[in-house]
């Protein structure tokens, strides 16, 4: 009954993907929790690479079936157009499964979001502008589309005009817009359920039953640890949650089905969008490892935001995930560094943190106290065991290990899908 659920540990664009294809041939399902098409992350099959934003990683593998959770929020558009753009390049999508129970992102929500950004100014989220944060809200609102609600007409014209009753007030006497139609888009909605009903299921019996029958559930998460709307750095955070428990809430599954937590962190960190962020780097520094990991956006495109490794980062996600495993991946883009720093602590207006401030305000004044570790400069991508590593990448790999509170079990050494050194088994 294997359910392995596989979580960012920082603040997202870890290399999810990495991790997947170490796990991805020995599993049955894949199942998304969290998050919409704000996610981004590149599958590479042979030369072919695929930029996927919605539809869960497995979808390329023909032998397990994808599934979208009922904690995923849906653009139907979206959806399709990566299906259409997946389908013309010979991938079959027929065997994806989208929960019944999942909300819709409907294009108000979309309007919503970046009205609601540019109404922010300066304390603006800097949102990917998708339309996410909205269709949370009216989710936990009460007033959410759910993909069921697509198909009788009648209920979801009630569910349209409830939804857009009070939104309508907002958006023209707030935001000086045109209110948005209740029949047209209805009307739009029941298009795109006709489409969507043929991959519609009932997801969580179906995961339970697959569990129930030795079958292997990989639990998919989107964003990250630092995003999640609890436990990251809030308010700079998403609306979901991508931390392991999500992959409960977000599935129908039970806890006490999971077992095994694998969270993925960069040997350095990165960040989009605003918040606070200890280790970032200004200097040429941050230049060289945002040109040296390619750390530019799949989803928007933007330029990440680039630091040091944060051991404090990594320790909360040890505890708020209950990691079993870490999958470190992009160690090579620290090659040539005489020496590398690592974060072990912050220190806040003269007090010493060694776990994660809970206080966004003391987080935010947070400064990284930094041990420093010699580098390396020989090309590891050639690497397959741990041993061949040269002895000071070994040593950061350990000390990284050691502050992490959790063991590292696989190691990123290139873009390539074989550039990685399992050290442990994720799967058994
Ligand atoms: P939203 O999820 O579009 O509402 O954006 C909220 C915050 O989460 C912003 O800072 C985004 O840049 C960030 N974010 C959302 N999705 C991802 C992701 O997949 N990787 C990294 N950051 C993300």
């Amino acid at each position: 009954m294997p359910g392995i659920v596989l979580i960012g540990a920082q603040w997202g664009d870890e290399g999810k993907g990495k991790a997947t294809d170490l796990i991805g041939t020995k599993v049955d399902y894949v199942a998304r929790f969290n998050g919409g098409n704000n996610a981004g992350h590149s599958v590479v099959v042979g030369d072919e690479s695929y930029a996927l934003h919605l539809l869960p990683s497995g979808i390329i593998n023909p032998h397990l079936t994808p599934v979208i959770g009922n904690g995923v929020v849906v653009d139907p558009e979206v959806l399709f157009q990566e299906i259409d753009g997946l389908e013309a390049r010979g991938i079959d999508c027929s065997h994806l499964l989208v929960s019944e129970a999942a909300h819709i992102i409907a294009p108000y929500h979309r309007t919503l979001d970046k009205v609601t950004e540019r109404f922010l100014g300066k304390h603006k989220i800097g949102t990917t502008g998708r339309g996410i944060g909205p269709a949370y809200a009216d989710k936990i609102n009460r007033v959410g589309i759910r993909v069921h609600d697509l198909f009788n007409e009648q209920h979801l014209h009630d569910k349209v005009e409830a939804s857009l009753h009070q939104k309508n007030q907002m958006l023209v006497k707030l935001y000086n817009r045109r209110p948005i139609d209740v029949d047209q888009t209805t009307e739009e909605l029941l298009k795109l359920g006709e489409r969507l009903k043929p991959y519609v299921a009932n997801t969580g019996l179906i995961l339970n039953k697959a569990l129930d029958e030795g079958k292997t559930v990989l639990f998919e998460g989107a964003q990250a640890t630092m995003l999640d709307v609890d436990h990251g750095t809030y308010p700079f955070v998403t609306s979901s949650n991508p931390t392991a428990g999500g992959a409960c809430t977000g599935t129908g599954v039970g806890p006490t089905k999971i077992t095994r937590v694998i969270g993925v962190s960069k040997a350095y960190v990165t960040r989009v969008g605003e918040g606070p962020f200890p280790t970032e780097l200004f200097d040429e520094s941050g230049e060289w490892l945002r040109t040296q990991g390619h750390e530019f956006g799949v989803t928007t495109g933007r330029p990440r935001r680039c630091g040091w490794f944060d051991a404090v980062v990594n320790r909360y996600a040890s505890q708020v995930n209950g990691l079993t495993d870490i999958v470190l991946t992009k160690l090579d883009v620290l090659t040539g560094l005489e020496e590398i720093p690592i974060c072990v602590a912050y220190d806040v207006d003269g007090e010493r943190y060694d776990d994660m401030p809970t206080d966004q305000a003391a987080f935010a004044a947070a400064k990284p106290i930094y041990e420093t570790m010699p580098g390396w400069s020989e090309d590891i991508s050639n690497c397959h065991s741990f041993d061949e590593l040269p002895a000071t990448c070994q040593a950061y790999v350990k000390r990284l290990e050691e502050l992490s509170n959790c063991r590292i079990s696989a190691i990123g050494t290139g873009p390539q899908r074989d550039h990685i050194i399992s050290v442990h088994s994720l799967i058994d």
